[in-house]
């Protein structure tokens, strides 16, 4: 059994998706269900007693209490958190509360359960942090690709606190000897990204008639990797992964903004082409550009691939094509996500 929080979001329930395809080892998912959070993502699941999902706040000390007590899980791996940038500028309160003190009250209830288990079950707990390249701040041109041993230079309140978690994991780890390992991995895409995100987002109003809004000069570049593979960094990380190590996921694909705009253009024309037979780069727009926007990430994986012998599956090609497709074919989702009839969905099946 292993607890995974955040499982309703973009990557956790991808994460919950493929763990629970490749093993019978069964999940509790603890998810507050925020906007964010969408159990549509696992209506597969619906049924299986191998999903336990449970909706509550990684802040509620008492719940993480009884849900380690009653599922005795011999891993936690965490992702729930505040995750947009944008929304972390104009409203920073939640992502304070969520990603630093709600990280901070899962480290000590599972410090209190760790601390009661004995022998084997003691010695092969794990404690799997998810965070982010933001940590490490922004890089020139030139600079070479982020290692783990960066330093961290968050710039805005979403990186700021993830940083500020991933020092609270490192020092449970020194300090009380919880074994931890933490993931600090690049932009993802795929299916089940919230179209608040810029490739969904491009590829939602691209249907919808819709500008697209690219910020500044769309020159930033981003470092890709399909959601799949972060997932299976994930899990070997958390196999093999050393204790108190940070490893950086990544699949070495930079690219300015505006080209990945200009991708996904090209595939909905091929695949969706516009009914006046225009493209859909037609429909870009330069926008304002976001407040303290860092110009690079790159992430150098080399350690991850090393040491633990991961690679990427998906190529940039291959997992933007596959992406794409998703949405072409799931506009119900896309739909529900919109009107927000998610939530109602959500509030039958558990009520
Ligand atoms: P997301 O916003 O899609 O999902 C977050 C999930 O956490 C949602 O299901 C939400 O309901 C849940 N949640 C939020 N607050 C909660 C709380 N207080 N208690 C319990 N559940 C709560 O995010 P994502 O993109 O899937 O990111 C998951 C993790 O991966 C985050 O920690 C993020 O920092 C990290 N990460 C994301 C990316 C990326 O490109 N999306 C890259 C690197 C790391
Ligand atoms: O690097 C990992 C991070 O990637 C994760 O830790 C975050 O949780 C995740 O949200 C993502 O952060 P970004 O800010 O990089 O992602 P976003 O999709 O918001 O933006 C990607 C880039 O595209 C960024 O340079 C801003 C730009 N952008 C974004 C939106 C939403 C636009 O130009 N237009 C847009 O409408």
């Amino acid at each position: 059994m292993i607890l995974v929080t955040g499982g309703a979001g973009f990557i956790g329930s991808n994460f919950v998706l493929d763990w629970l395809a490749g093993s019978d080892e069964p999940v509790v998912n603890l998810d507050k269900l925020t906007y964010a959070g969408n159990l549509h993502n696992l209506a597969s699941l619906q049924g299986d007693s191998r999903h336990h999902f449970v909706q509550g706040d990684i802040g509620d000390r008492a719940l993480l209490d009884q849900l380690l007590a009653e599922h005795q899980p011999r891993a936690i791996v965490h992702f729930a958190a505040e995750s947009h940038v944008d929304r972390s500028i104009h409203g920073p309160e939640d992502f304070i509360q969520t990603n630093v003190v709600g990280t901070l009250r899962l480290l000590e209830a599972a410090r209190a359960y760790w601390g009661g288990l004995t022998g084997e079950r003691k010695d092969g707990f794990r404690f799997l942090h998810v965070s982010t390249d933001e940590v490490y701040g922004s890089l020139e041109k030139e600079d070479p690709a982020f290692t783990e041993t960066h330093n961290f230079e968050p710039n805005s309140p979403y990186s700021a606190s993830k940083a500020a978690s991933d020092h609270l994991v490192r020092a449970w780890f020194h300090t009380y000897g919880l074994p931890v390992v933490t993931t600090n991995c690049s932009n993802n895409y795929g299916p089940y990204h919230f179209p608040e995100k810029l490739i969904p987002l491009m590829i939602v109003n691209a249907l919808a008639g819709k500008n697209l809004p690219v910020y500044g000069d769309g020159m930033q570049i981003r470092d890709w990797l399909y959601v799949k593979d972060h997932c299976s960094a994930i899990r070997r990380v958390l196999e093999a992964g050393r204790l108190g190590e940070t490893y950086n996921v990544g699949g070495w694909n930079e690219m300015p903004n505006i080209e990945i705009v200009k991708h996904v253009c090209s595939l909905l024309d091929a695949q969706r082409p516009r009914a006046d037979g225009q493209s859909y780069a037609e429909q870009i727009s330069y926008v304002k550009d976001r407040p303290g926007h860092d110009r690079r990430y790159a992430i150098d994986a080399r350690k991850l691939e090393k040491e633990l012998g991961w690679k990427p599956a998906e190529t940039f090609d291959s997992g933007i094509r596959k992406t794409v497709q998703w949405y072409l074919e799931h506009q119900d989702w896309v739909a529900q996500v919109q009107s927000g009839d998610y939530k109602d969905w959500v509030n039958k099946q558990y009520a």
